[in-house]
């Protein structure tokens, strides 16, 4: 199916690695035009080469620590001016550091609701006034099974919920004005084998911080289909609900991309 994204204009933030990169991949092979706002500026800028010998008509790099609201909106607004609009938001950027409640430091609560939770309200604040001005835009941000509640994930899980709740409460609010907002939550994606997709600030340069060989194999037991979710898998959720052809009449939801992880 023809998605109808070509020439369209995306932003997604935490663009550069992992699954932000894999979804701008996806986008540039649609060929949409795409703003990556990321604070790694040198593997953002490889990811945009890739977009460009992907498909994409035009990419730009946007440097920003997104967990500063200020810098977040200030990288939305440069993003719609370099992309002259924007029809797509993706909020991506996300970080844990998995433990147990008490092992967590108020310096990390504050990171961690910092920038999965206060970059998409930042982000979304910035964006919304011109997609309601033009009357449509798609805005699809990636919450976490953990939004339910996980052992190791307290806050960053309180974070996705709330999440979860602002672009619910978004779609309500601004559907009437041709906005469709969703989540998509992943389960747990680990890094493919390919040096390009991981630059070093993404917290998968720690894997054994975020999970190890056994808490890993665990996942993979409790998974109905007893396989891990992959970058892609969660891309193609994502280009689906940023498509007004695809996803018309879809907004407010929340699509569990794990397996079954989560969801029993
Ligand atoms: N990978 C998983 O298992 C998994 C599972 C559930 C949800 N998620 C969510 O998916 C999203 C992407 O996760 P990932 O695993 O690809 O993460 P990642 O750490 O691999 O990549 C995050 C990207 O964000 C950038 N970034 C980090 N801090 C930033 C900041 N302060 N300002 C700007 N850019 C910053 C990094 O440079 C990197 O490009 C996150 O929201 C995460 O919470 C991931």
């Amino acid at each position: 199916m023809d998605l109808g994204l070509g020439g369209k204009k995306i932003i997604v933030t935490g663009g550069a690695s992992h699954i932000g990169r894999a979804i701008v991949l996806s986008f540039a092979r649609e060929g949409a035009a795409l703003a990556i706002l990321d604070r790694d500026r040198e593997q953002a800028e490889r990811t945009a080469k890739a977009a460009r010998e992907a498909g994409a008509p035009g990419v730009c790099v946007i440097e920003a620590d997104l967990s500063e609201k200020e810098s977040a909106a200030a990288a939305c607004a440069e993003a719609m001016a370099r992309l002259g609009g924007i029809d797509g938001l993706v909020t991506n950027v996300g970080w844990n550091r998995p433990d147990f409640f008490l092992g967590l430091e108020p310096a990390e609560w504050q990171r961690i609701i910092d920038l999965n939770l206060t970059s998409v309200i930042a982000c979304a604040h910035a964006v919304l006034p011109e997609m309601v001005r033009a009357g449509q835009g798609a805005i699809v941000s990636i919450a976490s099974t953990a939004a339910h509640g996980e052992p190791r994930q307290s806050v960053y899980a309180a974070a996705k919920a709330g999440v979860v709740a602002l672009i619910r409460t978004i779609a309500a609010e601004y559907g009437r004005s041709g906005i469709r907002a969703n989540c998509v939550a992943p389960g747990l994606t680990l890094p493919e084998d390919d040096a390009a997709a991981l630059g070093r600030q993404s917290m998968w340069h720690d894997r054994e911080k975020i999970m190890n060989a056994a808490q890993t194999e665990y996942v993979v037991k409790a998974t109905p289909l007893r396989r891990l979710s992959r970058p892609q898998d969660i891309a193609n959720a994502v280009v689906f609900l940023a498509s007004d052809r695809a996803a018309r009449q879809i907004t407010g939801e929340l699509i569990t991309i794990s397996g079954g992880f989560g969801t029993h």
